[in-house]
Formats: structure tokens, C-alpha cells, sequence
């Protein structure tokens, strides 16, 4: 036989089996069974159990109500999802068993506790949804209010993923394709939640609109779907709240260079050094922002670099802008600094899970913004040139005097006793407030007036939770006790009374505090209404403020950093004078970082190879072309004493000699298909930064797919793009001399007396010694070693002159080109028939498929 209370969580349960379910009982949340063993392991707390119903010992783990959160934020960092069941009566006024209803599911993806959220990141949840090939994309932030769509074909969809970095992403159950989201955490949700004819139903009844035109999507049945489901997705968790999003915004990843991941982590745009932290981050030179939403613009301007010139200008013209007015920049920084989260902050209020402190600093956030309005518009020619931006802050005045009228300086974080309010807004409640003050006079004067009437000296007048207001009167003294005292408790050496009056008194502060809350709640709802219903506006203010911060930071960093506006040109060139890497440059010693300089172009110096010794710098110089080449797509100042940037359409990089040991595949089979993919997307607008390909396999292999590699990029006429391309193989070198836009950069040496220093100095030209047994001396390897290896070094390179001179014009002789059947054959062979699963099968012949399609293009 099950208690009642036991019949009630097995039905909620049912309901939530994917769910770990939190079962509020008084003061605890309590969880039975499965559930509690799990709690109990994740969050290191007792398992016990409890006998709910004659004879069954059902196992059970809880904590108390108020250390929700703590736990919720342990369990969601774990990828738990949570179903929160709460006490729906009064268990005081309930005749029999109290009622209990799951009033949210939190998700990764749908919290909204600030302890657990990242101030400087958006907290994204990715809904997508496939059809042949092409992905539908939606993602929100529920935190924000930020909701938006795109379709996608398969090649695009993973780097959008990788850039929004979602915290959860939801996908239809039992599908098969080949997109890796083994990085993400993914919810199966069922068939019906992505229904086209449901989902536009959805979405229109959610935005009250008619047709979905004035959204951009209505002819994109993919993204709808994916919209759709994420609205059911999230209505379901969080039950009968609001959602607090005011529309759906339709993109194009067209008009966005596509940052893959393995670029972002390579040129280590979000995170880099060797702990992979984001202090070593390129964004972490770039951000002075100072306000959330600011920071979070600048994380998306990183992440979406852009393609089109004019855009880029007006970035760019606006940080010049500022980088030339310091009176203006530095008052502007000042005044950002004491502007809050606006963004999030009208998002709590319009859901309700706001507090009276919290509506005060919005409004003293709007007035800020007002402020650094006029300080930009203390120059004409700053205003303009940020006028893009300007005209999208709103006026708000008229919002923030209601809400200073209505709320007091410095207010409290509850409602309670009414000192939210300012006096003066609300006649009826001011008159409260002074009723109940008045009676609470008659108790702070009571015991006065008592001794005097009793003659007792020691009569105390007293307060506690279950009496209430009390008379205390020693036992000496308790023949003096008046006629209407009546006696309520009795302690070891006092008695307490109270009076009839008293309680009257009482009774009526009790009434008047009640009424008290009543009106303070019901003024302050009024107030969040009223907020609400200029949420646009101040989104839009919000939104403004966030690109003045990320232009003000852009900036800020250019001018401590001497960086330079860049030239920017729909030419496929690349002209860099004493370019520097800006996160190398900042960890240099005694910023001693040496600038270098760079020519490529399609038409002539095409291709780079860079040779030269290890440690002498050619990946941080080929990296900073890619980071120089991002930050001028992004709209901001550049390391360099000047730049010619042509917009690239996209940065492809490979970096060698990392073990993709996670895949576990190959160090050379991961090199090998990272740069099939890029031979395959590149374009002739693109820039191509390959470091130390072939390394993976022996020398000769090596050697002769690196070559046949630079000669693909020479001679396929769909690319011929701008590369760099740093190697310790010498023999790549002779290239230049049957490859016409094959140009050789090597890393200036400089030796003295056997002595050798790096200069860090790139120069037109080759080097023909590695140095590798001069960095294993500077490495300290035992002495004796050194001279032996340098006689090895010697017979070996008498043994195996490799060189091309005797072919230089006979381009058949070349090793061959590697084609897409090399890599095919080479994938087939690193198939182990034993280990495969039928999927990954699949997807491995998908894979091949493309490939052979691919080699038939070229
Ligand atoms: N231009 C430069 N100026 C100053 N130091 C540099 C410069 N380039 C590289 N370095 C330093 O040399 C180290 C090795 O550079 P790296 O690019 O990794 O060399 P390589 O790829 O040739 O082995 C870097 O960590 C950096 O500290
Ligand atoms: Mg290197």
C-alpha cells in the first residue's frame, strides 16, 4: 500500500521521466528512488529512505528549499535536465494531502539564475533540423530575449553551432547525419515538436501575428521548424511563464565570414596559450568593454567577421572616430562603467522574477545612457560618423521618471514593508504606513506606561513568533498583577500575560502590514507592467549601448596598443608593414616583439614559403596574418604601421603536430582530412595558413604531399588564393623556381662565433639549415651529444641531396598531385572493419562519397 504522498510522486513522476524530479516537501526538496541515488552521488549529499506506505523503504535525498540554487548549478554544469515540483495549496488550509505541480523544468539551456549564468556570455539554446543536406537553425536566449533563424547547408551548419556555443542543443530523436555534436549538450526531443503546419502555429499564435512576412522566414520551412519547436521547447519548461521574447529575427550566414572551429582555435580568437584559457585569448586583448551586453557584442563581432566592405567602414570610421577624441573616449568609457546589465534586466522584469533594487538600477542605467548620448553628441563629427548607432537609443525619459516617482532612493530587495515605494506616490499607501506606525507606538510605549501603573519596575514589554507582543513580570513582583492581564506562558522565574487591548492592537498592525504588501505588490506589478510595455525600446537602447561599448573598447585597445585603421579593398592582396602579434606582442618580454612585413597577392607573390628554424617565430608570423586579417573583418584597428586588407571570404588554417586523440584517429589521417576540407572549400578570395603539413608521416611521405599540396593551391584554378605556408622542409624552397607566384620567405638567423640568434626577423629568401640540433643544445641535451649528431647530420645530408633543380621545368616529373583518391585511400585504409558501428560506417561512406564527388569537380 502506498501513502497518498507516494501515489501523488509516482503520477508527477511518470510524467517526467527524463527528469531528474525535485519533490518540494515543506521546507526540503526531497527526491525517492533512482532519482535520489543519483542526487545523492552528484551532489555528494546522504542517501536515506523513508517508509512511505506499510512495509516499503522507498530511498530518498534532499536538500533544503533555499540552497536551490547552489544545487541547481551543480546539477545543470553536469547536463542534468531538473523538473521542479512545488507546493500549489496552502498545506495550513488543505484537507488532506497538499497539491503539487511541476512549475518548471530547467534545462541548460532555459536557466535564468544569475549565480549561474555568465555575465559576458549569451546563454544559447540551438534548436536544428535537417532535410537533405540543408539545416534549419534557430537559437534563443531566453536571458536576453534574442531569438533568431537561418538555414544552412551541411558544409556551414557546424561552424554556426561552434560560434554560438551553445549551451544545449536540441535535436529530433533517432536521426541519423553526420554532424559532430559529440562537444555539445543535446536533447532528443520528439517528431511532432518540429510539425512544419504546428510550428507556424506556433510561432503565430506566440508573436500574435497573421503570417510569419514580417519575420523574413516565411519561405524558409527549415528554419521555421526549428523556431517552432524551440518555442515549444521552451513553453514546456517553463510552464505558464511568460517567454520574454519580442521577435524572431531572420539571418543569412551569407553575409558572414564563417569562422570554423578550427580556425577560431588556431588562430586562438576565444581561448589559446597552453592551458587553452581565455587569457591568452585574442579576445581577451581586445576587451575593454565595460558593460555585459557590451562584452557579449563584442564576443559576436568576433565570431561573425564580416564580408562587406561598407559595413567595415562604418565600424571602422567610428573606433577612428574615437581614437582621435580622448576627451570624448575616456568620458563615454566612465560613463558605460556605470551602466548595468539593461539587456537582462528588462528581461527579468517583463517575466516578473525582478526585485525593487534591481527596476531602480534600470532606471539609473538609462539615465547613463542618456548621458553618453550627449557626451558623443559634444561633436558633430563623432555623432555622424556614429550615428548608425546613435539614433537606435531610444528616449527614455519618460520610463525612467515613472520610475523614480514610483521607487525610493536605495530601495530594498523585497516588498514587504512598503519602503519600496517612495512617499508620495501612493496616497493610500502612505496612509498605511503611517496608521501602522501609530500602532506600533502603542506598543513601544506600552511598557512605559505599564510600570508606571503597576509599580512594577522590571515589567518588560516583549515580542515573539508565537505570542506575539507579551507582558513579562518577575515572580517577585506577580501580587501586583492588574485584573486584565491574561496569562499565556510560564517561565522559571517570570510569567507573561497579555491584555485584550493588546491583541486589538495587534490584530489591527497585522491587518494594515497585510494590506501594506497587498498595495506595495500590487504598485510595484503596475510599475513592471508599464516597464514592459516599452521593452522594444529599450532593447533597442540596450542593443545601441552594446556597439558604442564594443566601438569605445575597439578603440581604448587600439590607442594603448598602437594599432592602426587598416585600408580595406575588394583586391585579393595582403599588404602588411611591421605587423605584429597582438597577443604574442603583449607576453613578449620587455615588448620586445620585432615587426615583420608582408606582400602576397593572387596575381604575384601568391604563395609563401616560409623556412627557418624552429623557435624562430614562423607560426606566430603566419598566425598574426590571420589574426590581422580577422580583426580588420571585424571593423577594429590592426598591429601594424599600415594595412592593405583585400577581404578574404574566409580563413582556412591547418596546424600541425596536434594529436586529435578524442577521434581517435591518426595525427596524419586528421591532417590529412582537415586539409582535404580546406582544398575543398577554398575559394580564390580565401586565405589559406597551413604550418608544418606532413609532419604526421615520414619524411618522404611528408615532403612529397606537402609539395604536391602547394602545387594544388598554385594550380587549380578555383583557387590560386593567398597562402602561407611554413615548413621545415628546405626542399619546398626550389618550388619557387618552376611555380611562378611560389615566392620564399625564410627567418633572418644571425651567427656569430658558433653562437646563434634568432632574430625573429622575416626576409625574402631560403634557409638551408634547420638549427634543430642548435635549439636541442640551447634545450640543454647532454653535451657529447651535440657534436655526434652534427656528423650525422652531415652523412645524412651527403646520402640524400634531395633536390628538384634537374626538374625544374619538367612539371611531369613532379611528384604527383595528391588527389582526392590518395585521401580516399588512405580513409579506407584507416577503417578498422572489427571496430566500426553501422553509423559511423554511414557516415564514413557519406564522407567518401563527397570526396569522389569532389575529385570528379576539379
Ligand atoms: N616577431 C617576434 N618577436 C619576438 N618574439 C617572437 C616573434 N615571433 C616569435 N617569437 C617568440 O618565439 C617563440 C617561437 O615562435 P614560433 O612562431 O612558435 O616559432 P616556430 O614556429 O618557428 O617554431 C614564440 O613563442 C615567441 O615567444
Ligand atoms: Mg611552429
Amino acid at each position: 500500500m502506498h501513502t497518498p504522498a507516494r501515489l501523488q510522486y509516482l503520477k508527477i513522476k511518470k510524467q517526467h521521466e527524463n527528469e531528474l524530479l525535485l519533490f518540494r516537501m515543506g521546507d526540503f526538496y526531497e527526491t525517492f528512488d533512482s532519482d535520489a541515488e543519483l542526487l545523492s552521488h552528484e551532489l555528494d549529499i546522504a542517501l536515506t529512505s523513508r517508509e512511505m506506505g506499510k512495509g516499503e523503504k522507498i530511498p530518498l535525498a534532499g536538500f533544503p528549499y533555499h540552497s536551490l540554487e547552489t544545487y541547481l548549478s551543480k546539477l545543470i554544469s553536469k547536463g542534468h535536465h531538473i523538473a521542479i515540483c512545488e507546493q500549489t495549496s496552502d498545506p495550513a488550509t488543505s484537507k488532506g494531502i497538499v497539491s503539487r505541480e511541476v512549475v518548471r523544468i530547467v534545462t541548460p539551456g532555459t536557466i535564468i539564475e544569475e549565480s549561474i549564468l555568465d555575465k559576458k556570455s549569451n546563454n544559447y539554446l540551438v534548436s536544428i533540423f535537417e532535410e537533405n543536406n540543408l539545416f534549419g537553425l534557430s537559437y534563443v536566449d531566453i536571458t536576453t530575449g534574442e531569438f533568431a533563424t537561418t538555414q544552412l547547408n551541411s558544409s556551414k551548419i557546424h561552424s554556426e553551432i561552434s560560434r554560438l556555443n551553445p549551451s544545449e542543443v536540441l535535436i529530433q530523436e533517432k536521426t541519423v547525419n553526420n554532424l559532430d555534436l559529440s562537444t555539445f549538450k543535446t536533447t532528443e526531443i520528439s517528431k511532432d515538436y518540429y510539425s512544419l503546419p504546428h510550428s507556424i502555429e506556433e510561432i503565430k499564435n506566440y508573436f500574435k501575428i497573421k503570417s510569419l512576412e514580417p519575420f523574413g522566414c516565411e519561405n524558409l520551412p527549415l528554419a521555421i521548424q526549428a523556431s517552432g519547436s524551440i518555442l515549444k521547447y521552451v513553453k514546456r519548461n517553463r510552464k505558464n511563464s511568460i517567454v520574454p521574447v519580442t521577435k524572431l529575427t531572420t539571418y543569412s550566414a551569407e553575409n558572414f565570414m564563417i569562422l570554423d572551429k578550427q580556425t577560431s582555435n588556431n588562430l586562438e580568437i576565444f581561448r589559446g596559450g597552453r592551458d587553452n584559457n581565455q587569457k591568452h585569448s585574442l579576445l581577451s586583448v581586445l576587451d575593454s568593454t565595460k558593460t555585459p551586453m557590451g562584452a557579449r557584442m563584442l564576443k559576436r563581432w568576433l565570431g561573425q567577421p564580416l564580408l562587406n566592405i561598407d559595413q567595415l567602414e562604418k565600424r571602422l570610421d567610428s573606433v577612428e572616430s574615437l581614437f582621435q577624441n580622448t576627451q570624448i573616449r575616456s568620458k563615454s568609457i566612465q560613463i558605460l562603467n556605470s551602466i548595468s546589465d539593461i539587456e537582462r534586466i528588462i528581461n527579468n522584469i517583463s517575466i516578473g522574477n525582478t526585485n525593487p533594487r534591481e527596476v531602480f538600477t534600470l532606471a539609473n542605467s538609462l539615465e547613463q545612457c542618456e548621458k553618453v548620448q550627449k557626451e558623443i553628441n559634444k561633436d558633430q563629427k563623432i555623432y555622424q560618423k556614429l550615428s548608425w548607432i546613435m539614433k537606435k537609443l531610444s528616449n527614455n525619459t519618460k520610463i525612467i521618471n515613472i520610475i523614480k516617482s514610483a521607487i525610493s532612493e536605495n530601495p530594498p530587495l523585497t516588498l514587504i514593508d512598503g519602503s519600496a515605494i517612495k512617499k508620495g506616490f501612493s496616497i493610500e499607501l502612505d496612509t498605511l504606513i503611517e496608521k501602522s506606525k501609530q500602532s506600533k507606538s502603542y506598543f513601544s510605549s506600552l511598557e512605559k506606561r505599564e510600570r508606571e501603573r503597576t509599580q512594577i519596575k522590571s515589567l518588560k514589554v516583549g515580542y515573539n513568533k508565537v505570542f506575539g507582543y507579551y507582558i513579562e513580570i518577575r515572580n517577585a513582583n506577580l501580587e501586583k498583577t492588574p485584573e486584565n492581564y491574561i496569562r499565556r506562558q510560564t517561565l522559571v522565574g517570570a510569567e507573561r500575560f497579555i491584555t485584550n487591548e493588546m491583541k486589538t492592537h495587534e490584530s489591527q498592525i497585522l491587518n494594515i502590514q497585510e494590506n501594506i504588501v497587498d498595495l506595495t505588490n500590487q504598485i510595484f506589478h503596475d510599475l513592471c507592467v508599464k516597464i514592459t510595455s516599452v521593452i522594444e525600446e529599450i532593447l533597442s537602447t540596450s542593443n545601441a549601448i552594446s556597439k558604442l561599448d564594443t566601438i569605445c573598447s575597439l578603440s581604448q585597445v587600439a590607442i594603448e596598443n598602437q594599432y592602426i585603421k587598416p585600408v580595406l579593398t575588394k583586391k585579393n592582396v595582403l599588404e602588411i608593414n611591421d605587423g605584429r602579434h597582438p597577443v604574442v606582442e603583449q607576453i613578449a618580454p620587455d615588448k620586445m616583439f620585432i615587426p615583420n612585413n608582408l606582400n602576397l597577392s593572387n596575381s604575384k607573390d601568391q604563395l609563401i614559403i616560409l623556412t627557418g628554424p624552429n623557435m624562430s617565430g614562423k607560426s606566430t608570423y603566419i598566425r598574426q596574418t590571420g589574426v590581422i586579417t580577422l580583426l580588420a573583418q571585424i571593423g577594429s584597428f590592426v598591429p601594424a604601421s599600415s594595412a592593405t586588407i583585400g577581404l578574404v571570404d574566409r580563413i582556412f588554417t591547418r596546424v600541425g603536430l596536434q594529436d586529435d586523440l578524442s577521434l581517435g584517429q591518426s595525427t596524419f589521417m586528421v591532417e590529412m582530412l582537415e586539409t582535404a576540407s580546406i582544398l575543398n572549400h577554398a575559394t580564390n578570395k580565401s586565405l589559406i595558413i597551413l604550418d608544418e603539413i606532413g609532419r604526421g608521416t615520414s619524411t618522404y611521405d611528408g615532403l612529397a604531399i606537402a609539395q604536391s599540396i602547394a602545387e594544388f593551391i598554385h594550380n587549380n584554378s578555383k583557387l590560386g588564393c593567398r597562402t602561407l605556408f611554413a615548413t621545415h622542409y628546405h626542399e619546398l624552397t626550389e618550388l619557387s623556381k618552376f611555380l611562378k607566384r611560389v615566392a620564399n620567405y625564410t627567418v633572418d638567423v644571425s651567427e656569430k662565433d658558433g653562437e646563434i640568434i634568432f632574430l625573429h626577423n622575416i626576409i625574402k629568401g631560403t634557409s638551408n639549415k634547420s638549427y634543430g640540433i642548435h635549439v636541442a643544445k640551447l634545450a640543454g641535451i647532454p653535451k657529447q651529444i651535440i657534436p655526434r649528431a652534427y656528423e650525422i647530420l652531415n652523412e645524412l645530408e651527403q646520402q640524400t641531396n634531395f633536390k628538384n633543380t634537374d626538374q625544374k621545368s619538367k612539371p611531369e616529373k613532379q611528384l604527383p598531385l595528391i588527389t582526392q583518391n590518395t585521401i580516399i585511400k588512405s580513409k579506407l585504409n584507416s577503417i578498422d572493419i572489427n571496430k566500426i558501428t553501422p553509423i559511423e560506417a554511414i557516415n564514413e561512406l557519406a564522407n567518401l562519397i563527397k570526396l569522389s564527388e569532389k575529385d570528379n569537380d576539379v
